[in-house]
């Protein structure tokens, strides 16, 4: 019990992945820079890193297409291709008619606060409640629930991090329930980047999304690491689009309108957001496969 608080608290605290955070309390920028340096300089050494986020050259003028049908319920070298150069693919189709209605039923329980015994703790009610902000219902659950799922992420992390890496699994269901519009928020609803060593999510909706239900945004190729890259967060203030070196990275944004059933995996260092709900009652179920907790410090520096 102890030994698992223990290792829990080294876990979380000491090996978690770089985030934002030193950067923001470190405004001295010879610290900084060290920082930067260090662990970028740790994961290109990571040959897939390299391939991935290193090697690829920023020109947004000649970028493959990033929407895909399903290709075996796997990655064809295109997609592949794709995500190196754009950062991100959208996959439509992507799971098996049974997986995405198992989903959605699990949404449904989300939506009516009516849980079985399949998530990992009773899902909470994680809501922001300043003025203007949507409603969340947050729940986690285990990988293995999902047959498919578990597959695509076992193959684009043995693609991206060099090794099969287990993700957490969380699915939040948003409302906005109150007020006629959103408004923004920082971290969320303002393009930004999640961490500056490279970073992968996915995503899944078994539901469709238009213009209307918040879609994500993506700045196409915001995600490769080269020199303007470092210098962004070097400098940045905010690490969101209102610092004005941003516009080195921001060139070609695409909003993901995507149609029922649509896997998309996104390279979240990259700048991206959540657009805000525009009317009244409109909801959107998202599920989020993440890698933080199980690739860490250490993964960086020793893989
Ligand atoms: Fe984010």
């Amino acid at each position: 019990m102890i030994l698992n608080k223990i290792t829990n608290i080294i876990t979380n605290r000491f090996l978690r992945t770089p985030d934002l955070r030193f950067l923001k309390n470190n405004i001295e920028k010879n610290k900084r820079i060290k920082h930067i340096n260090f662990w970028l300089d740790k994961s290109s050494r990571n040959k897939n890193f390299r391939k991935y986020f290193f090697d690829p050259s920023r020109n947004s003028d000649s970028l493959p297409n990033y929407i895909f049908e399903n290709y075996k319920n796997s990655f064809s070298s295109e997609m592949f291709n794709s995500l190196k150069k754009n950062g991100i693919i959208i996959i439509k189709n992507a799971l098996p008619e049974i997986e995405k209605n198992e989903v959605l039923q699990l949404f449904y329980e989300l939506k009516n606060k009516n849980y079985s015994s399949r998530w990992n703790n009773i899902p909470s009610d994680v809501t922001d409640k300043s003025l203007g902000k949507v409603s969340r219902i947050r729940g986690m659950i285990n990988i293995d629930q999902f047959y498919i799922l578990k597959k695509y992420s076992e193959l684009i992390t043995k693609e991206v991090y060099g090794k099969k890496v287990e993700p957490t699994l969380e699915m939040h269901y948003i409302k906005l329930q109150e007020y006629e519009e959103e408004t923004l928020s920082k971290g969320d609803t303002y393009l930004h980047t999640d961490r500056f060593v490279p970073h992968l999510k996915i995503f899944y909706t078994p539901t469709e999304i238009t213009l209307d239900d918040a879609p994500f945004e993506y700045a196409l190729s915001s995600h490769i690491i080269d020199e303007n890259y470092k210098n962004f967060f070097k400098n940045a203030v905010n690490f969101d689009e209102t610092d004005n070196d941003s516009k080195k990275f921001i060139k070609k944004k695409i909003k993901v309108t995507v149609p029922q059933n649509t896997l998309y995996i996104a390279f979240t260092n990259g700048f991206h957001k959540r657009n805000v709900f525009r009317k009244k009652g409109s909801e959107r179920y998202m599920m989020y496969l993440q890698y933080v907790k199980n690739f860490n410090k250490l993964n960086y520096i020793f893989s």
